[in-house]
This record gives structure tokens, C-alpha cells and sequence, in this order.
């Protein structure tokens, strides 16, 4: 008996999408959950490499203000004669606003994709206290440290704050006066410290959980991923930390 065969169309529309204009391959990554979480995690490791390096840099402010100074006036000769002075810091800024761009654009979007796949709210509290405090505070501490830095640059980079320290105005290119002005006002140096405590929240879940988002998740190493994402978020506050508590106790100053 003959036995009639079925013919299939296209499950989905992949198989029979050929004629649809196809994206750059990045923006088409990026479209989906997981190509969002990348741009996450790469333009995190960006930003964490910033936050490590510009902590390295700040102790300096340990060797005295001729050491910091001209550590800054080091990073805008970045590269010269090659490039005109300046010019390397110009792109090292530009490749870092890009990084908070995609940072947070991935950030909301994915939010709202979470959202959409669960319309209905977590059935027990207990779902809800499996995720720990860090990773449930994301959106806070995110949106506090970008204030901070906007703040932090109106009063160190553009001086529009610094200003008001006790005895002297905001002075170019004096990194460490600034830094000394600005922090000798208490209210200053308790934001710096709540600043960067949220920071510190911030970079131990992103830590742990760029892990994930790589596929660096083997079970193995669960304990490592804490370890290392509890020691670069320690290592940061603590030494961020330690700036303003310098300046309050005389131990950094003019
Ligand atoms: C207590 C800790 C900190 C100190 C003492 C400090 C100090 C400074 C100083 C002195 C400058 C100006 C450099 C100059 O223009 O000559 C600066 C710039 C900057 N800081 Fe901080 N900073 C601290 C924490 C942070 C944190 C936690 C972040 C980010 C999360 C940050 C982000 C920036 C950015 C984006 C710039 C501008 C860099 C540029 O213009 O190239 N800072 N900081």
C-alpha cells in the first residue's frame, strides 16, 4: 500500500526567510536575549578595567601632589609624537561613553524582555529571596553610580563645585589640590564613601554574573567566581575608599 508522504513547510520563518534583508550580523546578535547579555558583559569588562586602573592611578595621590599631576599630564601625552597630544585620551573617552551607552541600553532592554516573559509576579517570596541582594539592587545602584560620575566630573573635571572648598578655587591640570579641596568638605567625602560602597554592590554582582553571561559558568568553579568577584569589589571600595578618609584625617593633604 502506498504510503503518502507529507510535505512540510518552514517550521519557522528561518528556513524560508532567505529573501528577508538580512542585518549586520552584530545588530542581529544584538536583537536577541543573548546577544544582549554579551554587550553587557563586554562593555562591563570595559568599564571594569576603567574603574581598576583609574583606582591604581588615584593612589598615587599617596606620593604627593607632583606624582599625581604628573600622572594626569601623562595620560594626555598618551602616544605623542605619534599622536597630537591628547588625542589617544580623546578616544580612550569615547570608546568608555560608548561602553556606558551599550551598558545601559542593553541593561533596559533586557529589563523589559524579563518583564514581557514573566507577566505574572513571582508566586512565593521565596522565588524572589533566592536572588541576593546585590543582583535584586542592580537598577538602584546602577542609577546611583551614573549620578555619582556626572557628579564627579562637575566637581573634579569641569570644577563647577570645586570651587567651594575651604580656601581655594578649582585649578586645572591640580589634580590633587582638587581632590584635596573637594574632600576636605565633609558632605563631599560621605558621598565619595555612599558613592562607591553602591559601586562596590554594583561591580560584585556584575562580576558574578558576567560569568554567566560569557558561558564561564562551569560548576567547578562556582566558589572562584564569589571569590574573585567579592576580592575586585573589595579592592575597589576599599581603595576609593580610602581617598576621602585620607583627606579627612590629614594623612593626604596640602
Ligand atoms: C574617591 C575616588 C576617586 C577619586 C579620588 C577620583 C579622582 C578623579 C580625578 C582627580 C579626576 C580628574 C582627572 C583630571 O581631569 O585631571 C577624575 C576623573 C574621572 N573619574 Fe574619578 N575618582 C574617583 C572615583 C571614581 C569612580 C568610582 C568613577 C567611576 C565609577 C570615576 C570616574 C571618573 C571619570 C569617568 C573621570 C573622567 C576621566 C577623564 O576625563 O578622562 N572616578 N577622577
Amino acid at each position: 500500500m502506498a504510503q503518502a508522504t507529507q510535505t512540510r513547510g518552514p517550521v519557522s520563518g528561518t528556513a524560508g526567510s532567505s529573501k528577508k534583508r538580512r542585518k549586520f550580523f552584530l545588530l542581529d546578535l544584538y536583537s536577541t536575549a543573548v546577544g544582549k547579555k554579551y554587550a553587557m558583559a563586554i562593555s562591563g569588562i570595559m568599564l571594569l578595567g576603567f574603574v581598576f586602573v583609574h583606582m591604581i592611578g588615584n593612589l598615587k595621590m599617596y606620593l604627593g601632589a607632583e606624582d599625581l599631576n604628573h600622572y594626569g599630564e601623562f595620560l594626555r601625552e598618551l602616544l605623542v609624537p605619534i599622536l597630537p597630544r591628547t588625542v589617544l585620551l580623546w578616544l580612550l573617552r569615547f570608546g568608555l561613553l560608548g561602553a556606558v551607552a551599550v551598558h545601559i541600553h542593553a541593561a533596559v532592554s533586557l529589563t523589559r524582555l524579563n518583564r514581557q516573559a514573566r507577566s505574572v509576579k513571582y508566586q512565593s517570596p521565596r522565588d524572589y529571596q533566592v536572588a541576593t541582594f546585590a543582583s535584586r539592587t542592580m537598577r538602584w545602584t546602577g542609577i546611583i553610580v551614573f549620578l555619582f560620575v556626572f557628579w564627579h566630573l562637575a566637581d573634579l573635571t569641569w570644577g563647577w563645585w570645586n570651587a567651594t572648598g575651604n580656601d581655594g578655587t578649582f585649578v586645572r591640570g591640580d589634580a590633587y589640590g582638587n581632590v584635596v579641596r573637594s574632600f576636605e568638605r565633609v558632605p563631599v567625602a560621605v558621598l565619595y564613601i555612599v558613592a562607591n560602597i553602591a559601586l562596590g554592590t554594583h561591580l560584585f554582582h556584575g562580576v558574578w554574573s558576567l560569568f554567566q553571561s560569557m558561558g564561564w559558568n562551569n560548576p567547578k568553579f562556582k566558589e572562584w567566581r564569589r571569590y574573585i568577584a567579592v576580592a575586585f569589589a573589595t579592592l575597589i571600595v576599599v581603595g576609593n575608599v580610602s581617598f576621602p578618609i585620607a583627606v579627612l584625617a590629614g594623612i593626604v593633604g596640602k
